[in-house]
């Protein structure tokens, strides 16, 4: 799967040209988005006919009439989303939107996908054994959960989804195995359930084959997140034998349901947002408990944005949402799914790696990473080649340096190992053009943005993934001599790596560009060489070229490490049925950690020290979320003091909920009950509320905080005391820019309440103004 998010301007093109070539000139698929039915969460037939109807008859009154609405809208959201999706030109879209029950109108935009050794490294188990204070213990293996993900669907016959051992099906769940075209899926008490939604791709690829009939995975990535999420367990899994050992999910006893949302990319974008809306539309009703999403593109506007919409939707029934923060870092402000209520996953490494070493001629050895299958032909050194030295003709050395398609001379390159510079993620497709040219291996460096983050890749040669500095290393040797040469030794797995956790450089940072006021992503999870269930239809490069076939493979990306996420809620939610997704999101914050393995604060993939704007509030810590002592718990109407706080009236807020709600006077958005405290635009002195909700024994809790620099703080009260389970406590934090040395940039503190029992850890991020 590629890991790249980078492509807005692209999808605009794509838009234009698809637009130009289809039948329909000028229109576009777009969502209209009414809010909430009026209706309750378990609607009848005959009030899903009127929802449908009602659409008709809004439509219809701007296309006037009502045969030409129902020809126009391909999808009606009748459960809990209301609103549909239709094909309209520009003109008509601008008109709906003026409809006063109208919430927004938006394209139906396209969106991209953003093992065995990870659980250890977690803390649920210790090599392999379960000790008795797991809360994988503690939560039943996460038996009474649903967990659905919206994805490319899954393979069926994988192992991750055997129901061997698996009781019958939960009651609460009402969803369907839906069968596709002679795709021979079928579910099991494992993988209870199955649904594919395409008309929102087909609104751009035009008409679709069979093979779009299917919820099927073609393709590994949702296979890869719904095992990570929830998969069984089977012992013996690994890539070509590397990283062998028992593949589970976070809640390996959980039932999974796949929704198929995602196809074969346009121009890098697979999955459109109407799809996406009827999947979570679907998974609501079906009776999920967990949603794990991940996919994402730029961040936009709340409520123009489906998978903001559909977990809004989600959370206000109960389920938890979990999303990846995006593969676009490390640049700032490039994290996505960005609203409070989600939980947004970063990516950061594990204690292992698949470690290979490159020989150089003069004596040096460098440190690379690669799950390659296959070793160098015979044990001896190789001539060794830039791609700049291998240029084709008709290419800069600059150019060929990168190796892609159509730069490289076959007759340099032959018989030689060729060293590569990495400016983008697209590792496997650099490995297939040095096949291409000849190469008998590949030695790929990092650009300056990529840093020291390395990835094990099932490369098609024999190949090693170097960091920057060892690709500064190794183009000076290359250039110090008339003959350089090289060897690359064969896949080792290394254990007890350090440092780890270290942020991935990929991993989408903050701040967050569309509410400053909420620091994102939240939380830190592994996403680096994860290995998990696969497709068998592609191979693990998941290029058309790659005719190997493995059912497990090892993927990078924060696709895998929000999976994690998700299956650690999924335990939560076993042990705490009546817990509110933000308390579980709040239980999960509060005792992450923030240093690694050597104890030492976590470093960024540059080996500089890691901010929030990289981790959150830390790296998970599942067996610390079981016990957090307080919480920052949220209601349906905190929601909606934020949303008035973000300028919808009430009005509006009444279209969100179909309920009537006052919009206080003295609300900010970073008054919200949220875990962190984010103060954008610090100004005199500001003070910003919260409240705790004491979900552990009685106790009295004490303020313990660390300012960022420039700014005076204080907490008040200084001790909250709790007499009972569930009382809330509010308390206020003042803050005040220090006279001298203000900062112009982001500054970061922390706030603890601890009885000296629990630690309930909040990031504090300030801006002054
Ligand atoms: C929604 O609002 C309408 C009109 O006020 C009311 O009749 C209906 O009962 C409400 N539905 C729910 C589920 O509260
Ligand atoms: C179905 O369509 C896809 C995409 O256009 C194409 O790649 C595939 O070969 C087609 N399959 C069949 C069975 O027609
Ligand atoms: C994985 O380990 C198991 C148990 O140690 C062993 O039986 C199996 O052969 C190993 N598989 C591979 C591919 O190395
Ligand atoms: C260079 O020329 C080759 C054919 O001679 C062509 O395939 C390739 O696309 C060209 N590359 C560029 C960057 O123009
Ligand atoms: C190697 O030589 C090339 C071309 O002469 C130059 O651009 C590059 O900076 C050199 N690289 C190193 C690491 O010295
Ligand atoms: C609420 O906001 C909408 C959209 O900006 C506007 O059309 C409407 O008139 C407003 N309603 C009230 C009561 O202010
Ligand atoms: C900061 O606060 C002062 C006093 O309230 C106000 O006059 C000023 O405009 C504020 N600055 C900004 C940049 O908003």
């Amino acid at each position: 799967m590629e890991l790249s998010f980078r492509s807005h301007f692209l999808l605009s093109v794509l838009l234009l040209c698809l637009v130009h070539s289809t039948a329909f000139a000028l229109k576009k698929p777009y969502i209209v988005y009414l809010g909430s039915h009026a209706h309750g969460p378990e609607p009848t037939a005959a009030e899903i006919e009127s929802a449908t109807n009602s659409h008709y008859d809004l439509l219809g009154s701007y296309l006037g009439s009502n045969e030409k609405a129902q020809e126009a809208i391909f999808y009606s959201y009748t459960h809990h989303i209301n609103g549909f999706a239709a094909i309209l030109d520009e003109d008509q879209a601008a008109e709906v939107a003026k409809h006063p029950d109208v919430l927004s109108v938006f394209l139906s935009k396209g969106r991209k996908l953003h093992t065995t050794r990870s659980w250890h490294f977690l803390g649920l188990e210790r090599n392999g054994v379960i000790h008795k204070n797991s809360i994988l213990r503690k939560a039943r293996f996460g038996e009474d959960t649903i967990i659905g993900n919206l994805d490319t669907g899954v393979w069926p016959e994988s192992k991750s989804f055997s129901d061997e051992g698996m009781g019958p099906i939960p009651g609460k769940w009402r969803g369907i195995c839906q069968r596709g075209i002679k795709d021979g899926f079928s579910c099991n008490r494992k993988l209870i359930g199955a649904r594919y939604f395409n008309k929102g791709y087909a609104a751009y690829a035009g008409l679709l084959n069979s093979t779009f009939y299917t919820a099927r995975d073609h393709d590994g990535h949702g296979s890869h997140t719904l095992s990570t999420a929830g998969g069984s367990l089977v012992p013996g899994a690994s890539v070509f034998g590397y990283g062998n050992g028992t593949s589970k999910g976070g809640s390996p006893k959980a039932r999974v349901v796949a929704y198929k949302v995602c196809w074969p990319p346009l121009e890098d974008v697979g999955c459109f947002d109407a799809d996406v809306l009827a999947g979570f539309d679907a998974a609501i009703s079906d009776g999920v408990d967990v949603l794990s999403v991940s996919l994402g593109d730029e961040p936009a506007e709340f409520f123009m944005d489906g998978i903001v919409i559909g977990s809004f939707h989600a959370a206000r029934n109960g389920i938890v949402v979990v999303s990846s923060a995006g593969n676009s870092g490390p640049q700032p402000g490039t994290v996505l799914n960005v609203a409070p209520w989600m939980i947004t996953v970063a990516a950061s490494t594990i204690d292992r790696e698949f470690t290979t070493y490159i020989a150089l001629g003069n004596k040096q050895h460098l440190k690379g990473s690669s799950l390659s299958a296959n070793e160098l032909p015979s044990n001896k050194f190789y001539p060794l080649i830039s791609g700049a030295d291998a240029q084709a003709a008709n290419v800069s050395a600059a150019e060929a340096l990168l190796c892609k398609a159509g730069t490289l001379d076959r007759k340099k390159v032959k018989g030689k190992i060729l060293a590569c510079l990495l400016v983008d993620n697209k590792r496997i497709v650099v490995g297939q053009q040095a096949a291409l040219a000849g190469a008998v291996g590949m030695v790929l460096a990092n650009d300056e943005a990529n840093g020291n983050d390395v990835v094990a890749d099932a490369h098609v040669l024999p190949a090693a993934h170097i960091s920057f500095v060892d690709g500064k290393v190794l183009f000076a040797y290359i250039n110090s001599t008339a003959f350089p040469m090289a060897y690359i030794t064969r896949v080792k797995t290394m254990l007890n790596t350090t440092p780890a956790p270290f942020m991935a450089s990929f991993s989408s940072r903050g701040p967050n560009i569309v509410e400053p006021a909420i620091l994102k992503p939240d939380i830190t999870a592994p996403g680096l060489n994860i290995i998990a269930a696969y497709t068998l239809a592609v191979g693990p490069a998941g290029q058309d070229f790659d005719k190997r076939k493995t059912p497990f493979s090892a993927e990078s990306g924060t696709s895998m490490s929000c999976p994690h996420v998700a299956g650690i809620v999924g335990l939560l939610k076993t042990l705490y049925p009546s817990w509110s997704p933000a308390a579980i999101q709040s239980a999960i914050m509060t005792t992450a950690r923030t240093r690694d393995n050597k104890l030492e604060p976590m470093l960024d993939a540059s080996f500089a020290k890691a901010t929030p704007f990289s981790y959150g509030a830390g790296h998970i810590r599942p067996n610390r979320a079981m016990n957090p002592g307080l919480v920052y718990d949220l209601t349906a109407n905190d929601y909606l003091d934020f949303l008035c706080a973000r300028g919808y009236n009430e009005s509006q807020l009444r279209l969100f909920t179909n309920e009537t709600h006052r919009c206080p006077k003295h609300f900010k958005t970073s008054d919200l009950n949220y875990p962190s405290i984010t103060v954008p635009d610090l100004n005199g002195t500001m003070v910003v509320t919260r409240r705790m909700k004491n979900v552990g024994t009685p106790g009295t809790y004490s303020a313990h905080i660390k300012a960022p620099a420039g700014v005076s703080l204080s907490v008040q009260p200084q001790n909250l005391k709790f007499e009972k389970c569930g009382e809330e406590k509010e308390f206020k934090v003042v803050l005040k820019p220090k006279v001298a040395g203000k900062p112009v940039d982001h500054v970061f503190g922390k706030l603890i309440w601890s009885d000296g029992v629990h630690y309930v850890r909040s990031p504090l991020v300030v801006k002054h103004q």
